[in-house]
């Protein structure tokens, strides 16, 4: 018995010894890694400072503000940025940062750094819409019907300003920052052309930034996991026979079959799609008939198609074509649909790889505090970044730009829209944080697995 006793007390002391080391152990191992989490919260922390205090700096705002001012009065389209590449290229020279060019028709790659592993790009995209400004300022667009409305003359000075920012720490770089300027975003799939030409191939990850109206200056959003659309186009043709308005019964008439074909489109969504997942149809337009007696020959109609995943996106596209045959044989007339494939060619989903997300927003909380890193609810629009979040592990962030003093609160695409320029140190400082340190995080590892990134590369 008082065999046991002892032995149990001997049991009792060695598990709570073993216990306290344990104990021990782990709160120095706790100590350890809160102190290395510090010192690299700090180190962030004093990085993010120190790029966004050197954004703000008058001169160098100034600077960044002329820049994405005479963009801005020189609005180009879709991969006729030959003006705004230029400037782009000049700023690159004078910084002496090397670059390819042309990549794309228009697109610039600056690169900074070892020139090797790991690759972190940061991209703006430079082109504008075929809108008339109608905001009346110093800088209003001076090319009649085409405007910079959704703000990439911004995000052109915010990436320069970035290049600036990164070229003064280059040598700290861990790696190499990629530059991509790309051309053609609104509908032209300039994203996708670039990537095409193989200057991109080595990236590992891929940050853009997008002003947004809706949050104020100061505030950054994004989510992670899906957060814009899939989104494709159709335009359906309907042939009937066409006749007299009084003798229909000598016509097959397309009119009638448009409209059944239009009501049983409504159907996809609200009666094939489950009601938790993300889907839209929409007829944009319909053309046909010129005269009030007359039955017409023939007559188009198409829209656009979303959904937030790719299964979603082939369904709609496989049920639009079924449909609208079915439909237009129901009332003796024939129907193809075209899936536009070249342009516009359909966009993927824009997927925010978790891991990146969680990268940026760390670094936005550090610079901006944790209040102004917000929640972006996912929309069903669309943005030719996604054709990078195909490829690679890729986070798109919305920087705001809502000032009541200024009253930039219009959408994006409004012929009113305009922006707070205070957002633009914001961005520039976010995307060279965001590299300098993906750069730092991710060095060891790529150096670890060296041996397997050719691999990757394939
Ligand atoms: C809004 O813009 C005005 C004018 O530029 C500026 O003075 C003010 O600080 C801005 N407000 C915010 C919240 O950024
Ligand atoms: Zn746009
Ligand atoms: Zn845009």
């Amino acid at each position: 018995m008082s065999n046991n006793i002892a032995r149990h007390a001997m049991q009792t002391m060695g598990f709570s010894f073993s216990f306290t080391l344990c104990l021990m152990l782990s709160a120095f191992l706790y100590q350890s890694w809160a102190l290395e989490e510090a010192s690299y919260g700090s180190e962030l922390e004093l990085l993010t400072r120190e790029l966004l205090e050197s954004a703000r700096k008058p001169e160098f705002f100034e600077w960044m503000r002329g820049l994405r001012r005479r963009i801005h009065e020189y609005p180009e389209l879709g991969f006729e940025e030959h003006r705004t590449s230029e400037l782009i290229r000049a700023e690159l020279d004078s910084l002496g940062i090397p670059y390819k060019w042309p990549v794309a028709k228009t697109g610039v790659v600056a690169s900074l750094g070892s020139g090797g592993k790991p690759v972190f790009a940061l991209r703006a995209d430079m082109d504008a819409l075929p809108l008339q400004e109608l905001v009346e300022w110093e800088h209003k667009s001076k090319i009649d019907g085409k405007m910079h409305a959704c703000g990439h003359d911004s995000h052109v000075a915010m990436l320069i300003g970035a290049a600036k920012l990164l070229q003064s720490k280059r040598d700290e770089l861990k790696g190499t920052v990629k530059l991509v300027f790309q051309p053609g975003e609104e509908g032209y799939a300039g994203a996708y052309h670039m990537l095409q030409e193989g200057s991109l191939d080595d990236i590992n990850a891929i940050l853009s930034i997008h002003v947004y109206p809706a949050f104020p200056t100061g505030v950054i959003a994004s989510s992670p996991g899906p957060i814009l659309a899939g989104a494709w186009d159709y335009t359906a043709t309907i042939q009937g026979k066409g006749g007299h308005a009084a003798t229909p019964h000598k016509t097959r008439d397309p009119v009638i079959a448009a409209v059944f074909s239009i009501l049983a489109l409504q159907q996809i969504v609200s009666r094939e799609t489950d009601p938790l997942e993300s889907r839209v149809l929409t007829v944009g337009f319909i053309n046909g008939g010129r005269a009030h007696n007359v039955i017409p020959d023939s007559l188009k109609f198409g829209g656009s198609f979303r959904s937030l995943t790719t299964e979603g996106l082939y369904y709609i596209q496989e049920r639009i074509k079924e449909v609208v045959e079915t439909q237009a044989a129901v009332h003796g007339c024939s129907a193809t649909v075209d899936f536009k494939e070249e342009t516009p060619m359909p966009h993927p989903v824009t997927v925010n790889d978790e891991a990146l997300y969680e990268h940026v927003k760390k670094v936005g909380e550090i610079m901006l505090g944790k209040p102004n890193v917000q929640l972006f609810p996912v929309t069903m629009g669309a943005e030719d970044f996604s054709f990078f979040s195909q490829k690679t592990a890729a986070a798109i962030f919305v920087v705001g730009t809502k000032n009541e003093t200024l009253k930039s609160d219009q959408h994006l695409h409004s012929p009113y829209f305009f922006i707070d320029e205070e957002a633009l140190p914001i961005g520039a400082a976010l995307h060279a944080a965001a590299a300098i340190s993906y750069l730092d995080n991710h060095a060891a590892e790529t150096h670890k697995k060296h041996g397997f990134v050719r691999n990757e590369e394939l």
